[in-house]
């Protein structure tokens, strides 16, 4: 007289084979959701350059922060081993920023503190990302990609007043 065990290996089985799918629609609507209901997305390139003529070549020749309206600022930022150039930018708070990047040597990292920007400066390459800066403070922006001895020495700051 023996009972069947209420969990059989096939129902184990299904249990698990059941809870895989569950997993993957779940991750796969996350990925969906972060793409089109938060605007999130991989920061691309955005157009390229002579990276041997990055001085001469606009916006990069006045590398800083310009106002390009009331509230809306464009800051051009390069990477060159070990330093941004420019080294800190001041803006009010409520500001929004499109940082436009490029690097004049080899690869580097552009990556703000406390925000969502994260962008690699690669030679030859425009890199754009756009943030609002809403509480007064200071962001740290480090170089994230190894670049030589003075890797670690490379940072800038954003200065929201
Ligand atoms: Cu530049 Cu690490």
């Amino acid at each position: 007289m023996s009972k069947e065990h209420p969990l059989s290996p096939e129902k184990v089985e299904k249990v698990f084979l059941s809870l895989a799918a569950a997993m993957l629609l779940v991750f796969l609507l996350a990925l969906f959701y972060s793409a089109y209901a938060m605007g999130m997305h991989l920061p691309g390139r955005d157009g390229e350059i002579n990276p041997t003529m990055v001085r001469e070549t606009p916006p990069f020749d006045e590398p800083g922060l310009k106002q390009i309206e009331p509230g809306r600022y464009e800051a051009v930022f390069l990477g060159m081993a070990w330093a941004f150039q420019p080294r800190e930018i001041r803006i009010p708070a409520g500001a929004e920023v499109t940082f436009i990047t490029t690097a004049t040597d080899v690869i580097h990292g552009f990556h703000i503190e406390g925000t969502r920007v994260n962008l690699m400066m690669i030679p030859g390459q425009i890199g754009r990302a756009t943030y609002t800066f809403t509480e007064p403070g200071e962001h740290l922006i480090i170089c994230h990609e190894y670049c030589g001895a003075g890797h670690h020495l490379m940072y800038a700051t954003v200065i929201v007043e």
